[in-house]
């Protein structure tokens, strides 16, 4: 008697104790600042443990369900993802609350095993996932210079001479491949190549053969990192399966490792033998040794990274000009109007430049269409202080989903989202006009510094590449894209080329 009695009382405590923590944590929160009851905002009912994980059992793409799940809850609503509280925000309005107007209180970055894994076991190593201080202002400062050049400065001169010493090379590669008898070929390692030997050039005065061992491990490396990033994990938000995914986390750190002893041997000691601190530094790397040197905040690790990080920028547009290709395949009418706007520039007796990008608005605006229409995602942010947004509660540490795929696909914001229109971006004028809540680069502090080497080293690649060859693949069907993923895994599609324009 006395041990049932015990029994209910324990019972009874339990379950005020979990309505009490059920309450706290998923129906609403105190605003500290304000002393108002703020309500978290709705979202489905979380289970214990998993929360709200069972919703991705079967999707193509988790955006698709956050879509679906915004019809129900609105344009914010919360899920609890594992251990992990999130929000996700559907509107542009809100994308801009979160990325902008409170832009300094959504600086964080999600706490993610893997993440720590790629860079050395500590995120913040890197510039892309670290948390938002003012150290990483200065690194993005720093980087600014070579990674967003102006059109007038000697840097952008210096790219667009690159690319022209590099794509012939591609082009060249493609060409070997077909004379061996292959007309398949396996596109993608080239064009990581090309594009790795574009940034090494650019940023660190360094060139690789394709045919260099380390080269190919270099780029086949940042590829598969590239691909892993662009997936979820369930580690992300069950850390305590940590264990169990042991040999995948050492697989990730071992491609960062191999890359980073790539780097040191090939490229940063014979910086180190050869710079000049006195003197202007002579590409990216010279500066990060510069400032290394002075400054006492900046560790040999940041330098490291943010090299990794911007070196490893080149696996983003391999994976773009797959996609580009595979687009144009699927509507070849774009093929022409592209030939039609390489021949008007170059009159078919020369490659196009960068120079040529501005009057040829239509290739210009593949590039967005392509980015649109694979609804590219923009990386988590997380709230580093409790706030609101919309009326309702965000905590500190909640990580934020930015659901770019909803912004890029609904027919609210776009006519015939589903269809590849690269003339929606072009004006009456003829002039490439990005609408405003066009952000596959994100927006805000914590925007993409890479977005003029995206766009003008791919619009270099992908129209020399339309210039000489035709592209095809014998089963058109066979083609399937993930949406919202900019990353094909590192084994993909290979295509088939065909000369049409004998090589310059
Ligand atoms: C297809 C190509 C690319 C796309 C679609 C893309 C898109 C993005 C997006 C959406 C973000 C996050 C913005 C945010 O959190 O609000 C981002 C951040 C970033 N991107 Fe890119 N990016 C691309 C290529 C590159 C390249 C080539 C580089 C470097 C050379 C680069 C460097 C960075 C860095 C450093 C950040 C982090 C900025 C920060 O957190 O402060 N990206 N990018």
């Amino acid at each position: 008697m006395y041990s049932q009695l015990l029994s209910i009382f324990l019972s009874v405590i339990l379950l005020i104790t979990l309505f009490y923590f059920y309450y706290k944590f998923y129906l609403t929160r105190v605003s500290k600042k304000s002393s108002i009851v703020h309500t978290l905002a709705p979202g489905p009912r979380p289970y214990p443990v998993i929360g709200n994980l069972a919703c991705f059992r079967e999707c193509d793409t988790p955006f698709r369900v956050f879509t679906n799940l915004s019809k129900v809850y609105g344009d914010i609503y919360s899920l609890q993802m594992g251990t992990t509280p999130c929000i996700v925000v559907n509107s542009f309005e809100l994308i801009k609350e979160i990325l902008i107007v409170q832009g300094s209180l959504f600086g964080g970055r999600p706490d993610f095993i893997r993440y720590h894994r790629i860079f050395g076991n500590d995120r913040n190593n890197s510039l892309a996932l670290c948390d938002w201080s003012s150290l990483q202002e200065k690194r993005r400062r720093i980087a600014r210079k070579y990674c967003s050049p102006r059109i007038i400065s000697s840097n952008y001169q210096l790219m667009s001479k690159i690319s022209l010493i590099e794509t012939p090379i591609l082009l060249k590669a493609i060409h070997k491949r077909i004379l061996s008898g292959n007309k398949s070929v396996k596109i993608k390692p080239l064009l990581q190549s090309a594009f790795s030997n574009m940034f090494t050039q650019y940023l660190c005065s360094t060139r690789f053969d394709y045919e260099d061992k380390q080269l190919q491990t270099m780029v086949r490396n940042f590829d598969e990192i590239f691909y892993e990033i662009n997936q979820g994990h369930p580690v992300d938000f069950l850390p305590w399966l940590n264990p169990f995914f042991s040999k995948h986390m050492n697989k990730i750190a071992g491609w960062a490792n191999e890359i980073r002893e790539i780097m040191l041997e090939r490229i940063i000691k014979q910086h180190l033998d050869t710079v000049d601190y006195d003197d202007h530094p002579r590409d990216f790397t010279d500066a990060l040794l510069q400032y290394f040197r002075e400054d006492e905040e900046l560790s040999w690790d940041h330098i490291m990274f943010d090299l990794e990080d911007f070196i490893g920028g080149h696996a983003a547009l391999g994976n773009l000009v797959m996609l580009i290709l595979i687009y144009l395949m699927k509507n070849p009418h774009c093929i022409d109007k592209i030939r039609q706007e390489i021949d008007a520039v170059t009159g078919g007796l020369r490659d196009v430049c960068m120079d040529d990008k501005y009057k040829m608005p239509y290739t210009e605006a593949l590039v967005f269409e392509t980015l649109r229409i694979c609804a590219s995602p923009i990386v988590p942010h997380v709230a580093t202080e409790d706030t609101t947004v919309a009326g309702y509660s965000v905590c500190k540490g909640t990580v934020v989903i930015l659901n770019n795929f909803d912004l890029n696909t609904s027919d609210l914001y776009w006519d015939e989202p589903t269809k590849f229109k690269p003339e929606r971006f072009i004006s009456q004028d003829g002039i490439v006009v990005k609408p405003s809540h066009f952000i596959p680069f994100g927006t805000g502090k914590r925007t993409c510094i890479g977005q003029k080497l995206v766009t003008d080293f791919t619009f270099i690649v992908i129209t020399s590449i339309l210039n000489h060859y035709d592209v095809s693949y014998p089963n058109m069907d066979e083609l399937k894209l993930v949406p919202a993923c900019v990353a094909l895994p590192a084994e993909t599609y290979e295509l088939e080329f065909t000369l049409r324009k004998d090589l310059f």
